[in-house]
């Protein structure tokens, strides 16, 4: 087997090179592409200024060439590198051998490795999984230039030949700036983040540019890096929809340029300015094997416990307990769905964490035990960085004890004003009065500081989930006189700083900006790394630190972890929500594309701020913007301090809209968790785009307002104001309409106009597809006791399928405590079949099935050879009602016509 894998990639180590006018690669300028003179391009040995563009010199004078044999071992090969010529540079500190190393995991899992062979270099400390063999049929092939000739290499999918990757003029490695271009088999081309992208599908033209690294930064329409690193992209190769990712493994700044190249052809430059080339291919071939195939190297996703499925209602500023028994008080009035009540900074004592505040929150372990006894559930709000009042405030002073704080890398750097017995630490400022420090989550005495503080807080307020914020990490006027400082070295200055560094206005500021200094240190334990090199993994270390904790304290539950900070793997421990977006039309519609990316990146569970987080909705947006979130996985309300309340009952048509799309979520749960439940199995996604499931409907592939659950449900918001119908792409197939339950549409692809007044979110059940549900409720713990219910959507050969998972809710997995079912129709015959765990659903009954797109009215419907009677027919749909059958009995029903 390894031998002839082996065989396989030698076989193509052939001379070749492809052919495109490489003077189209921009350089790059640490001050923006505006700056670009011909005087300035001549500061950079490897570029060359041509008709008003300064670019890279060509492959041959600026790049690397193929310097040896190619060593073979079992997974793959090795071959060294050669700078051509050591005066060509852009920034210095090239590195003048390299091994381009080619590393066979899976069939559909291709890892290449550029890194220097002599001074080992920072790599991302989180190890993807893979497996101990490679797989035996590779779906690609790689080839590389030969020996002697300039460094191009060429990925192909080895079924058609599609190009996957393909090299384009010179690499270039130096200490501090990695580059490198690709041409595209497609401008299909669509996720890395977490970036504002205005559609989902990438912009070649003009080439645009974003930059990535963790950074407090409230979501903005500018060209900006937000709080999370997803150095990962999709690609639709061809017309079929074979499909690839790429993840470019770096935890480093960097970004990423769309252009096109002269003839037109798409192409990529992807720059990092730390670390190896780390590239890892997925090659699918359908969209959804790439989910797959991705979140199962970076660990899929956590599954949800049952009750994080409900409204989460949230603000900051509630401001008191009264005001929050005023908001139940309110939701229980008007009857809205709610399942958890969160809890923003307002309600510690002078922001400080694992503290209440003794005044307006007084009576808060009571308040939390109210909500219990109404069957919610409580989730607080935690920051990362803590005071320095070491002698005072326990949690500061047992982090201390146990040495949990990030530090400067070198004595030198501590300022010499620093109070003594902030010792070496990095110390900031946040939201307390006080100065801060931050604890550096990698460290594994830190996690068990972080579980014990965690552990001793829930004897005083009895939560149930936490929300980890500010944890890019943030940090208050970075280099303003009066705040951390930080200083002007190689790592805080680099050459290049990625336009991670361009804020607002465009002007170069300082990568520390609103968070830390990059001279920091921080270790796992074994080794040293410097902050620069890790930052981006910060809100990681944390989510794995507080769901790990809460896993101790409670190891019987799932825990419930909100981050604002995520990286590749954060899935596989929490939530994420996009951040602080403003009450906006235009932030509404982009919260879809930003859903979209997230299911991509492996963090299914996902939602933005409902209403918008700062500014004031009106009614009819936020009223819109519950029909929207009513079917974001992670569905929350919550806005800013200062501001009128926006939650559901703030207008009462907002609670009447909201009453009726929650209990339609509600209804659904079942269906969502089931679909939780396989991408936490499987990897696959939650949210969909329609060119997932459709991938060879290329007109699919521009749609971004329109989403689907899983392969069965379809959802097209209004997402625009004073708009009372909207247009919508449903693709082949036939589309039920899920509320009146007829048939909208059968002719697709196709674009209709529908009715959609503000009472209406427009959402579709496909043909062929089975949904089960339940009947809804106030809260998950009362709708998990009512009845099930079917949606059998009929395809145009009468047939359809589903299944469901059902447990608990929030314990651990097991077989044994799990159910799963399916169902299938055919014929005038629904079956259902149990595969496992019929304890799980004792004392649950399926009530009522519901099918759709019957032509014809039954004669008479048998339940497992009994006549019924209770069933009706009218416009196409056969209803059976009051069915009382155990969920853990198998059925068979059998309709006649
Ligand atoms: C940050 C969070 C926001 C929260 C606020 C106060 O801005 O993103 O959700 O309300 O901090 O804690």
């Amino acid at each position: 087997m390894t031998f002839k894998i082996v065989t396989l990639f030698c076989s193509f180590a052939i001379a070749f090179g492809l052919e495109v006018n490489d003077k189209v690669l921009e350089c790059p300028f640490p001050e923006g592409q505006d700056v670009a003179t011909e005087e300035k391009c001549g500061d950079y040995s490897a570029c060359q200024w041509t008709d008003g563009l300064c670019h890279m010199r060509s492959n041959d004078e600026a790049g690397y060439y193929v310097s040896g044999q190619m060593e073979s071992n079992s997974r793959g090969f090795k071959v060294n590198l050669q700078k051509k010529d050591m005066k060509t540079s852009l920034f210095g500190g090239d590195v003048e051998t390299l091994v381009f190393e080619v590393i066979h995991h899976e069939n559909h899992h291709l890892q290449i490795k550029i890194y220097d062979p002599e001074t080992s270099r920072f790599e991302v400390p989180i190890p993807l999984r893979v497996p101990d063999t490679p797989g035996v049929s590779p779906l690609y092939n790689v080839k590389i230039s030969s020996e002697g000739q300039p460094f191009d290499f060429h990925v192909t999918r080895a079924a058609n030949g599609n190009s996957i990757f393909h090299s384009i003029g010179p690499l270039t490695f130096e200490d501090q700036f990695l580059q490198l271009h690709t041409q595209l088999a497609s401008s299909y081309l669509y996720g890395f983040g977490e970036n504002p992208h205005s559609s989902f599908r990438h912009v070649f033209d003009p080439r645009t540019t974003f930059p990535i690294f963790a950074r407090d930064r409230g979501f903005t329409t500018e060209h900006a890096n937000l709080y999370g690193s997803h150095p990962y992209y999709t690609l639709v190769e061809d017309n079929d929809g074979n499909t690839h990712s790429v993840l470019l493994y770096t935890s480093n700044a960097m970004e990423y340029s769309t252009f096109l190249l002269p003839g037109g052809e798409p192409a990529l430059t992807l720059r990092t300015i730390g670390g190896i080339i780390d590239l890892h291919f997925f090659l699918g071939p359908s969209p959804e094997d790439v989910n797959s195939q991705y979140s199962q190297a970076i660990g899929t996703t956590h599954f949800p416990p049952y009750w994080s499925l409900g409204f989460q209602l949230s603000r900051w500023g509630y401001n008191s307990t009264t005001n929050i028994r005023k908001l139940q008080e309110r939701m229980r009035f008007m009857n809205i769905p709610q399942d958890v009540q969160m809890l923003d900074i307002d309600y510690m004592d002078g922001k400080h964490d694992f503290t209440f505040d003794p005044d307006h929150f007084h009576d808060l372990p009571e308040l939390v035990q109210e909500l219990h006894n109404h069957d919610l559930k409580v989730v607080i709000i935690l920051d990362p960085a803590l005071i320095t009042n070491f002698d005072t405030y326990g949690p500061s002073k047992r982090g201390k004890a146990s040495d949990v704080f990030l530090k400067w890398m070198d004595q030198d750097l501590v300022p010499d004003n620093q109070k003594p017995e902030c010792e070496d630490y990095m110390v900031g400022h946040v939201w307390p009065a006080e100065d801060v420090v931050f604890p550096d989550f990698l460290n594994p005495e830190t996690k068990k500081w972080w579980a014990n503080e965690l552990k001793l807080f829930k004897k005083v307020i009895d939560y149930d989930g936490v929300w980890i914020d500010m944890n890019e990490p943030s940090n208050f006027d970075t280099n303003q006189p009066w705040s951390l400082q930080c200083p002007k070295n190689h790592l805080d200055v680099p050459p290049y700083p990625t336009q991670a560094a361009f804020v607002g206005d465009n002007k170069i500021k300082r990568l520390s900006e609103h968070s830390i200094c990059m001279s920091g240190n921080q270790t796992d334990g074994d080794s040293t790394f410097l902050h620069y090199d890790v930052h981006s993994l910060y809100g990681w270390s944390e989510i794995v630190a507080t769901a790990e904790a809460l896993k101790e304290i409670n190891p019987e539950k799932r825990p419930m972890v909100l981050t604002r900070s995520t990286f590749p793997g954060s899935g596989h421990f929490g939530i994420h929500w996009l951040g602080d977006n403003t009450a906006d039309w235009e932030h509404m519609r982009m919260s879809i594309i930003g859903m979209l990316e997230f299911n991509m990146f492996g963090i299914p569970m996902v939602g933005a701020d409902i209403c918008g987080f700062f500014e004031e909705p009106d009614m009819e947006m936020c009223a819109r913007w519950m029909q929207l979130g009513a079917f974001y996985p992670f569905c929350r309300n919550h806005n800013t301090l200062g501001l009128p309340d926006q939650d559901p009952t703030a207008w009462p048509e907002v609670a009447e809209v909201s009453r009726s799309v929650l209990s339609l979520r509600y209804k659904y749960l079942p269906y969502l968790y089931t679909l939780f439940h396989k991408a936490h199995m499987h990897g696959s996604s939650v949210v969909r785009p329609l060119w997932n499931v459709f991938p060879s409907d290329v007109g699919s592939r521009d749609v971004d307002d329109q989403f689907l659950w899983g392969n069965g449900l379809m959802v097209a918001p209004v997402i625009t104001p004073g708009a009372t119908t909207r247009d919508i792409y449903f693709p082949q197939g036939l589309w039920y309409d899920l509320v009146s339950g007829q048939l909208e549409a059968k002719e697709g692809p196709i674009t209709k106009r529908v009715e959609a007044p503000l009472k209406k979110i427009p959402v579709y059940v496909r043909g062929g597809i089975i949904l089960p549900f339940q009947k809804p409720s106030k809260n998950t713990v009362q709708s998990r006791r009512n009845p099930f219910g079917l949606t059998v959507a009929l395809a145009e050969d009468g047939m359809a399928s589903g299944s469901i998972f059902w447990d608990d809710g929030d314990g651990n997995q097991s077989m044994m405590k799990s159910y799963m079912a399916w169902f299938s129709y055919a014929q005038g015959e629904l079956k259902m079949s149990i595969k496992h765990g019929a304890g799980a659903v004792a004392g649950l009954d399926l009530d009522s099935i519901v099918i759709l797109g019957s032509s014809n009215a039954p004669t008479s419907i048998q339940v497992n050879g009994q006549n019924i009677v209770s069933w009706s027919y009218s416009n196409h749909v056969i209803t059976m009602y009051s069915l009382k059958w155990p969920m853990d009995k198998e059925i068979h029903v059998q309709i006649k016509f």
